[in-house]
């Protein structure tokens, strides 16, 4: 069977909201969905899977800033033959007040399909999947989850680790609390057989002890040990996460990475960071550049996994 086949015959969920909601097979089975579909796009044969999604149309509404996830799940849904629509909030409805239930209620009136969404709130996909008949992928809620994300981790992770995680150490540093990837992140990493080290300042890291497979580290020298990868987070400046300058300059001293920091890791652990970085504070501008940095490769992996996923659920 191939892997698209494979993993379209675990999936049976209508929205994709967190990756909580996938069994460990059914995580494997969609990352080797998207490695397949990443070499077929390489290779300039998507084949018969151009056409896999003409007549769906998707809507991308994204309520708060994104790059990466945005521009991935557009070429991902183009190239599957869907059509695109575009609910940029700044020219909608939704800047004269109208609600998120009503917008998205509209969209489905006029024959959107699928939404895939980003908002501030956590819990408005969940919203949206109960209020509307919307198929609803979260490209991102507040600080609850950033499914997509963590699967586009998890498969560049799994490419710089030998094909599995199992029993591997990977060391998560910054500002946890605040970060929709690092809690999606956990989800996938531990369910495929990761132990998961956390490294920040106390508050930012507080209560995640708790989880299965995970240990919070005391100092970045302590979270870096005998760590097989490295993912630095994005201070979340917009959620006043950072502070004043002060503590800052406090955060990058005590938890920002450089060549030094990545010493203390395993030879060669690569370095992954979800974009986009803030270089001079959690990263210095030569690490973020240097051949052990797989940030533009997580971008890459972005497109295919998002494909994967389209593809999934509409199937
Ligand atoms: N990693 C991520 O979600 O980036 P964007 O905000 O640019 O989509």
């Amino acid at each position: 069977m191939s892997a698209v086949a494979a993993a379209e015959a675990t999936w049976t969920t209508r929205h994709f909201l967190d990756v909580d909601q996938l069994s460990r097979s059914q995580l494997e089975a969609t990352l080797n969905h998207a490695a397949e579909l990443r070499e077929r796009r390489s290779a300039g044969d998507l084949g018969e899977s151009t056409s896999r999604l003409v007549g769906h149309t998707i809507g991308l509404a994204f309520y708060e800033p994104s790059t990466r996830t945005r521009v991935s799940f557009e070429l991902a849904a183009r190239e599957l033959g869907a059509t695109v629509v575009d609910l940029s909030v700044a020219g909608s409805s939704v800047a004269k007040g109208e609600s998120l239930v009503d917008t998205m209620l509209t969209i489905e009136r006029t024959g959107v399909q699928t939404v895939v969404l980003r908002h501030s709130a956590a819990g408005a996909p969940y919203l949206v999947a109960r209020s509307t008949g919307l198929r609803v992928l979260n490209a991102g809620d507040g600080p609850h989850a950033h499914p997509t994300q963590a699967l586009l981790d998890a498969l560049t992770l799994r490419d710089a680790l030998g094909g599995m995680l199992d029993g591997r150490s990977i060391a998560i540093v910054g500002d946890v609390a605040h970060s929709r990837v690092a809690r999606s992140d956990l989800h996938a990493l531990t369910r495929l057989g990761a132990q998961v080290i956390l490294g920040g300042p106390p508050a930012w890291v507080a209560g995640f002890q708790h989880w299965p497979g995970v240990r919070v580290a005391a100092s970045l020298r302590a979270a870096l040990r005998d760590a097989d990868a490295v993912m630095t987070l994005r201070v979340q400046l917009e959620r006043a996460a950072g502070g004043g300058t002060g503590s800052l300059r406090e955060y990058t001293r005590s938890w920002g990475l450089d060549d030094e920091g990545m010493s203390w890791a395993r030879p060669g652990a690569p370095l992954l960071h979800p974009g986009p970085t803030n270089e001079g504070i959690e990263l210095t501008a030569e690490l973020a550049a240097s051949e052990r940095s797989l940030i533009g490769r997580q971008v890459t992996n972005g497109v295919a996994v998002r494909m994967a996923v389209l593809l999934l659920l509409a199937g």
